[in-house]
C-alpha cells in the first residue's frame, strides 16, 4: 500500500506547480497508485467541454468564480482554455490568478473587503472592478482610489430567494432594489463606471432566478436614470448529480438573453461567472475505505464531511453520483444501506444520507464520488490531520 505523503507522482492542490502525471483511468489509479489518502482525479477534456459551452453559446463575457476552485492547475487550465476573467474573492485569490493567468482581468465581487484589499487589488495587480452592496463599501473604495472613470463599481442587488436554487444567497449580500438604484447614482456621481450585478442562488435548476433579476435590474437602472452598460448576472448555474437531470445550459442562456432584450430597450452588455458549472463535473474524487462492519451497515473512509464531501451536508440535491470499485474494477452486485463515516475522530463525521452499496464492499476497496470539481477541496479543512486531497490528471 502506498502513502501519498511520500510519492513523488501527487502533489497537493496548494503545492502543485506546471508538471503533473496522467494516468488512463480512475481504475488506473486505483489499481496501480493504490492511494491511501484521497485523490482528485481532474479530466481535462470535462473542463473543456463545460468552458466550450459556456464560452460558445454564452453572448457575453465568462468569467470564472474562482472560490470553486482554486487550484494552480484549473485556473491554468481554465485559462488556457478561453478564460479572459477571473472572480475573485480576496487577496490569495487574486495572487493565483496572477500568477497562473498574468494577463487576465479581474473582478473582485466580494462586496465586503478593507482598504488594504482595495488598495493592493487595485496598485498591485491592476484590477479595476469591484462589487459594493452599500454606501460605506463605495466611500471605501473611493477614498482609497480616488475618483477614476477606468474602475467599474458593480452594484450587487439581491432580491428574496427564489425557490430553485439550493445555496441563497440575498440574505447575506446585495442591496434591496431602492438601495440599489441610490448606490447606482452615487457610482455615477463619484465618477467611476456603473455596472450591476446579482447571484441568483447556486446550483439553479431553472432560468427563472436570472429572468427575474434581469428584470428588477432594468427597473434598478431606470430608476437611478442609468444606461446600463455592463450587466453581470453571477454564477449560479446547475450540475448534474446524483438525482438531479442533466440540464440544458444553451436553453438557460437563451431565456436569460430575451429576458434582457425584452427588459432594457437597449440591452446591456452580458457578463456571468460561472464556478459549479465550469469545474464541478471535470473533478471525481476517489477515497478508500478503511473499514467496514457489514452487520451494522456502517463503513468508514478515508475522507468526509471535514474534508471534501462537506456540500452534502448542506443540500440533498449536492450528493454526487458514486461508484466502488474492488480490485481495479467497478462493481456492482447484491446492495444494502450503509451509513458512512469519514476517517476524523468526530461524531458529526457522517455523511447526511445512506447509500446503496455492494454487500461486498471490503477494506482497501475505493468509492469514486463524481463531479465533486466545485466545492470540493476548496472548502475541505485539515481537522485531525485529514483532508489532504492531491489532485492527478486522467487522460483523455
Ligand atoms: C460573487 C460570486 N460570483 C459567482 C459565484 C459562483 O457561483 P456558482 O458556483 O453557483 O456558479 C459565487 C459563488 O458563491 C459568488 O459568490
Amino acid at each position: 500500500m502506498k502513502s501519498l505523503l511520500d510519492t513523488h507522482h501527487l502533489k497537493s492542490i496548494e503545492n502543485l506547480g506546471n508538471e503533473t502525471t496522467s494516468y488512463e483511468s480512475v481504475l488506473k489509479i486505483a489499481a496501480t497508485l493504490a492511494p491511501a489518502e484521497p485523490v482528485q482525479c481532474f479530466f481535462p477534456h470535462k473542463l473543456r467541454h463545460q468552458i466550450n459551452c459556456f464560452t460558445n453559446n454564452f453572448r457575453g463575457d465568462v468569467a470564472f468564480a474562482v472560490k470553486a476552485n482554486p487550484s494552480h492547475q484549473i485556473i491554468k487550465s481554465a485559462h488556457s482554455l478561453g478564460i479572459k476573467t477571473f472572480d475573485v474573492a480576496s487577496l490569495p485569490e487574486i495572487d493565483l490568478v496572477a500568477s497562473n493567468a498574468p494577463e487576465a482581468k479581474l473582478h473582485y465581487h466580494n462586496p465586503i473587503k478593507s482598504k488594504l484589499e482595495i488598495q493592493t487589488a487595485h496598485f498591485k495587480f491592476g484590477c479595476n472592478r469591484f462589487a459594493i452592496d452599500d454606501l460605506a463599501e463605495l466611500r471605501k473604495i473611493f477614498s482609497v482610489t480616488g475618483q477614476n472613470n477606468e474602475i467599474e463599481i458593480a452594484v450587487r442587488f439581491s432580491l428574496p430567494q427564489s425557490n430553485n436554487a439550493v445555496h441563497d444567497f440575498s440574505e447575506k449580500f446585495g442591496a434591496k432594489p431602492a438601495e440599489a438604484a441610490h448606490l447606482l447614482a452615487h457610482v455615477k456621481l463619484l465618477g467611476f463606471s456603473p455596472v450591476l450585478t446579482f447571484h441568483p442562488g447556486s446550483q439553479c435548476t431553472t432560468p427563472a432566478g436570472w429572468i427575474e433579476h434581469i428584470q428588477a435590474a432594468a427597473q434598478i437602472a431606470q430608476n437611478a436614470d442609468i444606461t446600463l452598460t455592463k450587466l453581470n448576472i453571477g454564477g449560479g448555474f446547475p450540475v448534474k448529480y446524483a438525482k438531479e437531470s442533466k440540464y440544458p445550459l444553451k436553453a438557460f442562456f437563451t431565456n436569460i438573453e430575451q429576458a434582457a432584450c425584452a427588459a432594457f430597450e437597449v440591452p446591456p452588455q452580458l457578463e456571468c461567472e460561472p464556478g459549479r458549472a465550469i469545474v464541478g463535473p471535470s473533478i471525481s474524487l476517489l477515497t478508500q475505505v478503511k473499514h467496514v462492519r457489514h452487520e451494522q451497515r456502517e463503513i468508514y473512509l478515508n475522507d468526509g464531511i471535514y474534508g471534501s464531501l462537506l456540500e452534502m451536508t448542506q443540500a440533498e440535491q449536492l450528493t454526487p453520483n458514486l461508484k466502488v470499485i474492488k480490485n481495479g474494477k467497478y462493481i456492482q452486485g447484491n446492495q444494502q444501506l450503509y451509513t458512512v463515516y469519514g476517517p476524523t475522530c468526530d461524531p458529526l463525521d457522517r455523511l447526511p444520507n445512506k447509500f446503496q452499496l455492494p454487500m461486498s464492499i471490503a477494506e482497501d476497496d475505493y468509492i469514486e464520488f463524481e463531479s465533486l470539481g466545485a466545492y470540493g477541496a476548496a472548502t475541505s479543512t485539515r481537522f485531525n490531520g485529514y483532508g489532504h486531497a492531491s489532485i492527478v490528471e486522467i487522460k483523455n
